[in-house]
C-alpha cells in the first residue's frame, strides 16, 4: 500500500504523520481517516481551496489535475507548482510526501 508522509503542520499534525493510503483514495480522505483534520469546506466537491496540499514528492505519480481543479487552485493561498486539491488528487501506487500549507482561505467564511 502506498504511504503518505505528512510533513509537520503546526495545528493539524505538529510532529508530522505517516498514513497508509489505498490506491485511488484521495489525499484528503487518507488524512481525515488518520485524524488529520484538513479543512474541506465544500465537502470535497472541488469548489473551495481549503483542502490545498503541496505534494513535495511523488507529484508525477498522480493523475493530472482537471481544469476545474486548476481554476480553484489559482485562488489558493501559497500556490506552488506541486499544489493540488487534497480532495481531488488520488493516490496512485507511489508513496507521497505532502505538505499542508500554513494558511487556507475559506471564501465561504468571509463576511
Ligand atoms: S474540499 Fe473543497 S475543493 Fe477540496
Amino acid at each position: 500500500m502506498p504511504k503518505i508522509v505528512f510533513l509537520p503542520h503546526q495545528d493539524l499534525c505538529p510532529d508530522g504523520a505517516v498514513v497508509e493510503a489505498e490506491t485511488g483514495e484521495s489525499i484528503l480522505d487518507a488524512a481525515l481517516r488518520s485524524g488529520i483534520e484538513i479543512e474541506h469546506a465544500c465537502e470535497k466537491s472541488c469548489a473551495c481551496t481549503t483542502c490545498h496540499c503541496v505534494v513535495r514528492e511523488g507529484f508525477d505519480s498522480l493523475a493530472e489535475s482537471t481544469e476545474d481543479e486548476d481554476d480553484m487552485l489559482d485562488k489558493a493561498w501559497g500556490l506552488e507548482p506541486e499544489s493540488r486539491l487534497g480532495c481531488q488528487a488520488r493516490v496512485a501506487d507511489e508513496d507521497l510526501v505532502v505538505e499542508i500549507p500554513r494558511y487556507t482561505i475559506n471564501h465561504a467564511r468571509e463576511h
